[in-house]
């Protein structure tokens, strides 16, 4: 019997059972994700990449974010909603990010936000958290950081970087995150930070160690052309999708669609009043 994920049940899966997480930025596909039972979907602001064509997330705004956010609540049941707060809606300041996680909050009725970086944004996560709002944070591969890191690039190679992703593991610990991304690190290293928190890590590129895994639902479905490494093809829906638009094409251009089944026939006027109409108009 499925039942609402929380804070409190997503901690208590800790080293007992995996959690499951996927990205989703629709009211259908949300429904689909909630009802397949998957314990926690993320409205990603990779969606300026997924929804909007854009080369990376930094283009995002939060009334976008919103838009978005709010179809996938309410298509949501059980599935705990963490929403991303985009792009500068955060580093400003810890009044501006508390605002911001906020909105998120109270306009779309998610339950978490999520933010990225390590100890840069803890002043933050202490005052989101402060106010009631659960924090996933995300660090390694900070898909806002592309300009920075030059890059999508895997973070944590090497020891002093190795140490550096530990440190910002266990501060946003510290600051109150319940939950943290690990993006593109080695497998290792991911592995041991789950080891070192009691905070639940969800790996994108971590390697199974991690308590959880997410991935973007368009990539695991097959739906672009866009494969990193750490991403597996679970359907060829984007296939199956081209292959339906073309049959569909095909059948309106030769007649085949639609078929009598398809008509509302039986509500048709006798055709002597048509032929009447015919003739008046
Ligand atoms: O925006 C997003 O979808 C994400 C995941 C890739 C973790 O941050």
């Amino acid at each position: 019997m499925p039942k609402k994920n929380t804070v409190a049940t997503l901690l208590a899966m800790k080293g007992q059972e995996k959690i499951t997480q996927l990205t989703c930025y629709d009211y259908t596909t949300a429904r689909l994700i909630d009802s397949a039972g998957i314990n926690t979907i993320l409205v990603g602001d990779s969606l300026g990449m997924t929804m909007q064509g854009y080369e990376d997330t930094l283009p995002v705004t939060m009334e976008e974010m919103i838009l978005y956010g709010r179809s996938v609540c309410r298509g949501c049941k059980d599935a705990f909603v963490i929403m991303d707060m985009p792009f500068m809606s955060y580093q400003v300041s810890v009044e501006q990010a508390v605002a911001n996680a906020g909105r998120l909050i109270k306009e779309c009725c998610a339950n978490a936000v999520k933010l990225e970086g390590g100890s840069q944004v803890c002043r933050q996560i202490e005052a989101i958290t402060a106010c009631g709002i659960p924090v996933c944070a995300h660090i390694g591969m900070t898909p806002q950081s592309v300009n920075a890191f030059g890059g999508f690039k895997v973070q944590g190679k090497g020891e002093d970087n190795a140490r550096r992703v530990l440190e910002d593991a266990l501060a946003v610990e510290k600051a109150g995150a319940f939950m943290v991304v690990l993006e593109c690190i080695p497998p290792k290293l991911a592995a041991l930070i789950t080891k070192k928190t009691k905070m639940i890590t969800i790996g994108i590129g971590g390697g199974a160690g991690c308590d959880g895994q997410v991935l973007v639902y368009q990539d695991m479905l097959a739906m672009g052309d866009f494969k990193p490494k750490f991403v597996k093809h679970f359907a060829q829906i984007g296939q199956q999708m081209k292959d339906a638009f073309q049959a569909y094409s095909q059948q309106v251009k030769d007649g085949s669609f639609p078929e009598e089944i398809h008509t509302y026939a039986k509500s048709d006027c006798s055709d002597a009043f048509l032929a009447q109409l015919d003739a008046e108009y």
